[in-house]
């Protein structure tokens, strides 16, 4: 969910929309807004689009106050409906909340609420909390007070901000384990899940800590803990601007955030490679020789982000002869793995706040694994509670399906995957070396795809009508062709699967009848050829039984031509370095045949990109 609150001089419903804008990448089940004006409270929610809500306070408008707050929602307690969108009211009217995550004893608090005599009317776990804090604030007259008191009865990951029409310059935030962040203006502040949502009026901001409260005036903000004590805040600034946040001509964020691929992976690479090919990650506070002990990587991440982690497996195992495991951060902790100081987690996301994850890192460090986080996004949870981090640099990413932040997860992870090498002086061979140079010309490399997408686009539209598309791949192509069916299902609502080639025999073959459309990623001929000529072999075999092959090769690759309906040419890199230019079709291909299908492709149903609940 998207949580937004503001105190200052502007109009309080015009900053919270605008903020609620940028955020609704984080939900868009419902939304709604509360104002403080005229000594009382006027609130507007509506389900579906943050634009249901627009067309509701266009037909009726709120007062205009300089205080409030809004919420954009991804349901997890109680349908997406009018009534249980945020902010949830206590009975007098008087308290506004809005909540991101999950209050796990809400079911208990509700029984002894209601045995107090209140009437609570929502489905959510969120309403519970309105009431307490209403109960709270006629005993002690303190906002900031009554959310300590009530937060310390709270189980579960929670942010909550809210208002109270008895105290109407203030809002207050809490947070525990989802995220919050404060953005401090001048005679104004704003509180926002993520700085996209303020970034157009500050770039100065503060990340709260676990289990803090703030206190958000005109003049000024206060951070204290749960307990009352005061708290060490962290500021930082911001060092990109609205415009990064902001579509710049394009139709929707995935298509831009596809073009901004070349720059994105330039970037992350930047001054961590020197000139003699020496990797220099020296934010990457893990000394040498603990990375000399560790016996064992294990990498976890959800999503998109577990295929980049399912390609690093490969870089990681080939270059440096580390075992090294991948596994759903959602099933990590609870198999009981094995982990000790002398193993390498490494937690893979972008957004640094997916709940999967953070619950895999903390389990994690408690076996007194060390944990380095591979994250976009600055001072976000993952990192913070990582024992290091290298970032991606790939900017905002705001179209629920990744796209850029991907390949940047996969450079992070190569330059991951060299430097532990370094560290732990593995000899390097000619071939590593190799992809030290060309990790150089991996930027043009993906442009030059780019350049050329647009036979994939009229072959996307092509095939809107189609109820199954499969994906086959080998070796770092698997995970890759594990992507292409992910963004399928995720922006066209399409049966997609990817396989790995070789299984294909075991029983995916069956499905494969006349007209089904198959994308084969075929890997280079160069390198490891043996995998190249296996996979000719699928081609043939999948295309006598009827397939419509659509495969991509490299520039060069002879071999696939008499067996390929249609050719998708990628530029020759190094076996291992591959999936960088083979993703980006597949991509284009999603996001285009959604779009002939009509869908929303920044906002697919029923998803949220950063999914802050396990
Ligand atoms: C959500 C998004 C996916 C993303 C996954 C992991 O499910 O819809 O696109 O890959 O979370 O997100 P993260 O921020 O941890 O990379």
């Amino acid at each position: 969910c998207g949580i937004v609150g503001y105190v200052g001089g502007q109009g309080a419903l015009d900053v919270v929309m605008a903020g609620l804008e940028r955020l609704e990448y984080r939900g868009y089940d419902s939304a709604g807004v509360a104002v403080l004006a005229d000594g009382g409270l006027a609130v507007a929610k509506r389900a579906g689009k943050l634009a249901n809500l627009r067309e509701e306070l266009a037909r009726q408008p709120l007062p205009d106050g300089r205080t409030g707050l809004g919420h954009t929602r991804w349901a997890t307690h109680g349908a997406p409906t009018d009534g249980n969108a945020h902010p949830h009211l206590d009975n007098a009217g008087r308290v506004a909340v809005v909540h991101n995550g999950i209050i796990e004893n809400f079911a208990e608090l509700r029984t002894e609420l209601a045995g107090r005599g209140h009437d609570l009317g929502s489905e959510t776990d969120t309403e519970v909390v309105g009431h307490l804090l209403a109960e709270q604030f006629s005993s002690c007259g303190d906002l900031a007070e009554a959310m300590r008191q009530v937060c310390v009865r709270l189980d579960g990951a929670f942010t909550l901000v809210a208002v109270h029409a008895d105290d109407p310059d203030v809002v207050v935030g809490a947070r525990r384990n989802a995220p919050l962040v404060v953005g401090v203006g001048q005679g104004e502040n704003f509180l926002a899940s993520d700085v996209s949502a303020f970034i157009a009026h500050t770039r100065e901001a503060v990340e709260l800590g676990q289990d803090q409260v703030v206190e958000l005036r005109r003049e000024g903000i206060t951070v204290t803990g749960f307990d009352g004590g005061p708290a060490e805040i962290r500021p930082y600034h911001i060092d990109w601007d609205v415009s990064a946040a902001e579509k710049g001509g394009y139709d929707y964020f995935m298509l831009k955030e596809i073009a901004e691929q070349p720059r994105a992976v330039a970037d992350t690479l930047l001054g961590r490679i020197d000139a003699t090919g020496r990797l220099t990650l020296d934010e990457v506070r893990i000394p040498d020789p603990v990375l000399r002990e560790v016996q064992k990587i294990v990498i976890v991440a959800c999503g998109t982000a577990f295929h980049a982690g399912m390609i690093a497996k490969y870089a990681i195992e080939h270059w440096t002869r580390v075992p090294c495991e991948v596994e759903l951060a959602s099933e990590f902790r609870y198999r009981d793995p094995i982990l000790d100081r002398r193993t390498l987690v490494i937690a893979v996301s972008q957004s640094g706040e997916t709940m999967d994850t953070l619950m895999a890192l903390r389990h994690a460090r408690e076996q007194g694994a060390k944990v380095l986080a591979v994250c976009n996004t600055n001072g976000s949870t993952i990192p913070r509670e990582s024992d290091a981090v290298l970032y991606t640099r790939a900017g905002p990413e705001v179209a629920v399906a990744s796209t850029k932040a991907f390949l940047t997860q996969l450079v992070a992870c190569y330059l991951v995957a060299l430097w532990f090498g370094q560290a732990r002086g593995t000899q390097w061979g000619d071939e590593v070396t190799a992809v030290v140079r060309e990790l150089a010309d991996i930027s043009a490399k993906v442009e030059q795809v780019l350049a050329t997408m647009e036979p994939v686009r009229e072959l996307a539209r092509s095939l809107s009508d189609r109820g199954t598309v499969l994906f086959l791949g080998r070796h770092v192509g698997y995970p890759v062709a594990l992507e292409g069916a992910l963004k399928l299902k995720e922006l066209a609502y399409m049966h997609a699967e990817g396989f790995a080639a070789g299984e294909l025999k075991h029983g995916p073959i069956a499905l494969v009848e006349a007209g089904v459309p198959v994308v084969v990623v075929v890997p280079s001929p160069r390198g490891r050829s043996v995998l190249h000529d296996k996979m000719v072999s699928n081609i043939q075999e999948i295309r006598a039984r009827g397939a419509r092959t659509i495969v991509i090769a490299e520039d060069g690759d002879e071999a696939v031509v008499p067996y390929a309906d249609h050719v998708v040419r990628i530029p020759q890199t190094p076996v291992l370095l591959q999936p960088l230019v083979a993703t980006v079709p597949l991509q284009v291909f999603a996001c285009e045949l959604a779009t002939a299908r009509g869908n929303d492709v920044d906002q697919p149903r029923n998803l949220a990109k950063s999914v802050t609940v396990e």
